[in-house]
């Protein structure tokens, strides 16, 4: 099938990629040159295991290619994606601006019978109004729209989408679910789930399981904070918690706190949503105030034993939101960080992917003293604060990084050092829930 991708980024790459892999003629569509130009070069412009070697063999294969233009992108094409960013506006509102631009923007260009489908996190209902919107500016066209959550997570993105646990479409004729079922039709075939929908449930779908996996982390991380007063071990909790199938052991990691592009604008996007509808989402709410406040697990930690921290020299080890990727959006980073140098610290960080982005995105970044590697982060610091779980931070020399510092504290936010060798190394360990 002729498939075009409106929208490059984490998600937009993954699917044209993907669904070149999968066989079929992707284009892929973004307002942003700069972008087009490197990616047209096989230059993969994020950071996504695996994501470099397909994309250059399938624009190697004649697959997937790339272009900024809607004119020559959107009439050849059978089915269209959307996959631009759906931010936070006011109050917490998805901010639909970038979807109806792009909508508007191919709506002229459509050729012949074409599937228009949403896979950016929208809210429920936003297919109908699509639909209207189309109605209004491109009434002689003949197309449908669908929605197509998608559920990836970064760092392992590729996997997810060639091995999901699930597709989900929302259409609402037979016509655009055949198209989708084509599309997909590789992954039906090694009998991956792919359940239709009407839209609403589609969309709704998304934001319910982001607002599912964000309550698991607010949870854990409650029962992490009360397993600090009361002398329990929130690994040993979480493990025996997990093997109980009901609840599973994934998403019970406790931590510093959850950040990313998407759970927080998606659970607070929820909650608008409900609002709109004379709704109140109480849970949901819940789970957004225990992960506000969460940086002070970390600055509570540093103040017991350090006290003020004005002049202090904090070792910041990871800058990305998670493991795995370069993306710092949301990131419990850039909260800490904040958080530090308001208290007047000084703060040495560093990342193996993330430091550029980290950079960009910052508003003080200037403030911030940056380096390669952690043992060169260390170097002076009183404290040193893991803020990521890069799978270096947990090979780190301990000995070395104890004799860098001046200071002898360490707190691991992600629960990724082992309390016993962190203290044979001369650490005082500060972990979470443990
Ligand atoms: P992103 O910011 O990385 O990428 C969006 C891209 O769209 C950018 O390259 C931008 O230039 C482009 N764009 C914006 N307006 C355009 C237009 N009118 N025409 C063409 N291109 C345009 O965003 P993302 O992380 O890929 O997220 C996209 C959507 O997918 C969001 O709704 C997000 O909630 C959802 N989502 C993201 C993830 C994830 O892991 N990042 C996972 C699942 C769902
Ligand atoms: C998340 C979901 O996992 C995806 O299914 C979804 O498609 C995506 O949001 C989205 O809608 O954008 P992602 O944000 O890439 O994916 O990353 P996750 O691996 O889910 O991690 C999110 C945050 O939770 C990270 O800060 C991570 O460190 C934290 N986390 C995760 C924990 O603190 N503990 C855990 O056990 C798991």
């Amino acid at each position: 099938m002729n498939i075009t991708i409106i929208g490059t980024g984490y998600v937009g790459l993954v699917t044209g990629v993907c669904f070149a892999e999968l066989g079929h003629a992707v284009t892929c569509l973004d307002i942003n040159q700069e972008k087009i130009d490197a990616l047209k070069e096989g230059e993969c412009v994020i950071f996504e295991e695996n994501l470099e070697g397909l994309l250059k063999n399938n624009i190697a294969n004649g697959r997937l290619s790339f272009t900024a233009e809607y004119e020559s992108a959107i009439p050849k094409a059978d089915l269209v994606f959307i996959c631009v960013q759906t931010p936070s506006g006011e109050y917490g509102k998805a901010n639909l601006s970038y979807l109806y631009a792009a909508v508007r923007a191919c709506a002229q260009h459509l050729n012949g019978y074409t599937v228009l489908i949403n896979k950016s996190t929208a809210p429920v209902g936003t297919v109908t109004a699509i639909k209207e919107l189309l109605r209004e500016i491109a009434p002689e066209k003949n197309c449908d729209v669908a929605s197509n959550p998608e559920f990836l997570a970064e760092g392992v993105a590729i996997n997810d989408f060639l091995e999901p646990d699930r597709v989900i479409v929302g259409v609402d004729t037979p016509r655009a679910e055949s198209a989708l079922r084509e599309a997909y039709a590789p992954l039906i075939s090694k009998g991956y789930p792919f359940l239709v929908t009407i839209p609403q449930s589609a969309e709704l779908m998304k934001y319910a399981s982001n607002s599912f996996l964000a309550m698991k982390l607010s949870f854990i991380n409650e029962i992490a904070d009360f397993c600090e007063l009361v002398g329990a071990d929130v690994e040993e909790v979480a493990y025996g918690m997990g093997l109980d199938k009901r609840i599973g052991t994934r998403y019970l990691k406790a931590s510093i706190g959850f950040g990313g592009s998407c759970f927080g604008k998606d659970v607070r996007a929820l909650v608008h949503r409900g609002e709109e509808e004379g709704y109140e989402f109480k849970m949901v709410k819940a789970l957004i105030a225990v992960n506000t406040v969460r940086y002070l697990v970390v600055m509570n930690k540093l103040e017991k034993h350090l006290g003020r921290l004005k002049g202090k020299t904090i070792a910041v080890l990871g800058l990305a939101y998670k493991a795995g990727t370069d993306d710092v959006r949301d990131a419990q980073s850039l909260r800490i960080i904040f958080e530090l140098l308001d208290h007047c610290a000084r703060v040495r960080a560093t990342d193996p992917e993330a430091t550029e982005q980290f950079k960009k995105d910052f508003a003080r970044a200037d403030e911030v003293a940056y380096f390669d590697t952690a043992l060169e982060a260390a170097q002076g610091a009183d404290a040193t604060l893991i803020l990521t779980e890069w799978d270096e931070y947990r090979q780190l020399d301990l000995v070395k990084l104890k004799s860098a510092m001046t200071g002898a504290l360490i707190v691991d936010g992600r629960n990724i050092l082992n309390r016993k060798t962190s203290e044979a190394a001369g650490f005082t360990y500060e972990g979470i829930g443990r």
